[in-house]
């Protein structure tokens, strides 16, 4: 595993910008696995301003993200499908039909697990997978628990992640209770990982996960065992890590 310090949120959004587009010029056809949260909206803002400046071509790139809510309609403001064109697809290149997001309006939760899981493995498996953190050290929606969550699966919200969400919506109670979400299986088959990670609130989670036991109590500690994972976080994030 490869820790990033990063000044900011914006320096970091820089560096993990950088290496999303060295994956894009090395392999023109790569694969994107993206997240969504606050975390990586810099890293896009940055990736869609050197498209416009003609530095990047996302014409032969695919896309496959993490998760979506369960039950939110394409067009609802706080699906990801939506915010996945409000902060990347709708100002670069990549061709929408090869985009892929889990779809929360299928609520066949065992055929949408299954399609998902399958559309991964047609496009060939997962180049670079970007991921944030959550707050109890979750990746995509893959809550704390007994066991690592293997293929795609829906995922019933913790307390601590609807509450974390509810600023994106008028009141918890609109918080959907349910997500679709790519596994730790899924995710840990992807040949190379980035994990952005910003502010003194994640400061806890990133040293539970990535210098903490690895156990399914914090999902991400997982990614200490996958063998190319680059973690770029600001000092904040970092403040709890001693990594003289
Ligand atoms: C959400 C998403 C995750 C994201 C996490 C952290 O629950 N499903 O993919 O990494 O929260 O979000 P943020 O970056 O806004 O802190």
């Amino acid at each position: 595993m490869k820790i990033i310090k990063a000044k900011d949120y914006k320096d970091l959004s820089r560096k993990a910008a950088n290496l999303i587009s060295a994956q894009v010029i090395m392999k023109p056809d790569c694969v994107l696995g993206l997240a969504t949260g606050s975390s990586p909206v810099g890293t896009y803002e940055q990736l869609v301003e050197w498209y416009e400046n003609g530095d990047l071509d996302f014409g032969d790139v695919t896309s496959v993200n993490l998760d979506e809510y369960v039950g939110l309609a394409k067009e609802h403001e706080q699906s990801y499908y939506y915010f996945m064109h409000k902060h990347l697809f709708d100002y670069v290149n990549i061709n929408p039909e090869r985009t892929f997001l889990p779809d929360g309006t299928n609520l066949n939760k065992e055929e949408e697990c299954a399609r998902y899981e399958e559309v991964i493995r047609s496009v060939g498996g997962v180049d670079l997978q970007l991921l944030g953190l959550g707050h109890n050290g979750h990746i995509g929606f893959n809550e704390p628990g007994d066991v690592f969550e293997k293929g795609t699966h829906c995922v019933t919200l913790s307390e601590r992640t609807i509450e974390a969400n509810k600023r994106f919506f008028a009141s918890a109670d609109e918080v959907p209770k349910q997500a679709y979400s790519m596994g730790i299986r899924t995710i840990m088959m992807a040949k190379k990982i980035l994990v952005v990670v910003s502010g003194e609130d994640k400061a806890e989670a990133v040293k539970n996960a990535f210098f903490g036991p690895v156990t399914p109590q914090v999902p991400g500690s997982i990614l200490q065992m996958h063998p190319d994972v680059t973690v770029v976080a600001d000092e904040a994030a970092l403040s709890k890590c001693d990594l003289a």
